[in-house]
């Protein structure tokens, strides 16, 4: 099955790794013109550097995009950052900023940048990349509150653009993974043992499943979903 993406010109923030680069290869296969925004590049010409907490930088990715290729028909983003694992009586708050900077205050500032082409095109997808996390768990033993902040704004940001734009011709959605097997999980191997356990399918996702849903999200077949949350857990929220 494919999503209907032939010809589509697509942006993945954060497309260098883990689920940004698998959806980068996911769209790119289902025909998609797909460029990668990131901190780091390739020097590959569809890799563009941008930073997702600094607005000029991702107007700039905008207007190359929009320069090359006429216009843009779907985003996908997928930056972030995990933060310390600490108290929270003890989080410098610049930490807390630094998080809240990427994987929410980024979010906005990425949709808003790529929702401008779209919206005087009337038309677009959007996929953000949000987590179990937000709304359905905490990730104990770890102590990551800024983490968990930000995915839940990310909840409530997603349904505030979904309702403003929808009506324009832009669909906004969401994609909240459970455990996926990436750089950014990998930061605490020592938790990936409970993690499986917990989790009703015995074992972490992968990026390319989560690439799966994003590429349904992005394509007509999601056509009447609109501010929707597509959670891939492996059933890690049932237990
Ligand atoms: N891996 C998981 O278990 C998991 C679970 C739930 C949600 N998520 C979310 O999925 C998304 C992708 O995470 P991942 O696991 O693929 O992590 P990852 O570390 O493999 O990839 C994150 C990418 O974001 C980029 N990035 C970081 N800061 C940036 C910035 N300021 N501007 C532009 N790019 C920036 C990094 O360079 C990297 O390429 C994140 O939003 C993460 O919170 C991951």
């Amino acid at each position: 099955m494919t999503g209907g993406l032939d010809g589509r010109v697509v942006a993945v923030t954060g497309g260098a790794s883990g689920i940004g680069a698998a959806c980068v290869d996911a769209l790119a296969a289902d025909g998609a013109k797909v460029y990668v925004l990131d901190v780091t590049t390739t020097g590959e010409p569809w890799s563009l550097r941008a930073d997702v907490t600094d607005p000029a930088s991702v107007a700039r990715a905008v207007d190359h995009i929009v320069n090359a290729e006429g216009r843009v028909d779907g985003l996908v983003a997928s930056a972030g950052v995990r933060g310390p694992d600490r108290g929270a009586e003890e989080l410098d708050v610049a930490d807390f900023d630094a998080v809240l900077d990427v994987n929410l205050r980024g979010v906005f500032v990425t949709c808003q940048a790529f929702a401008r082409p779209m919206l005087a095109a009337g038309r677009g997808a959007i996929v953000a990349i949000g987590s179990m996390s937000g709304n359905h768990i905490i990730n104990t033993p770890m102590r990551i509150a800024g983490y968990h902040a930000a995915k839940g704004g990310v909840r409530a940001l997603v349904r505030a653009l979904a309702t403003e734009w929808g009506p324009r011709g832009v669909r906004v959605n969401q994609l909240s993974p459970g455990y996926v097997a990436t750089p950014l999980s990998d930061a605490d191997p020592e938790h990936h043992d409970a993690w499986r356990d917990a989790t009703v399918l015995g074992r972490l996702g992968t990026p390319e499943e989560i690439a799966a849903g994003v590429r349904f999200l992005l394509g007509d077949g999601a056509a009447f979903c609109c501010g929707a949350e597509l959670l891939m857990d492996g059933g890690y929220v049932l237990r």
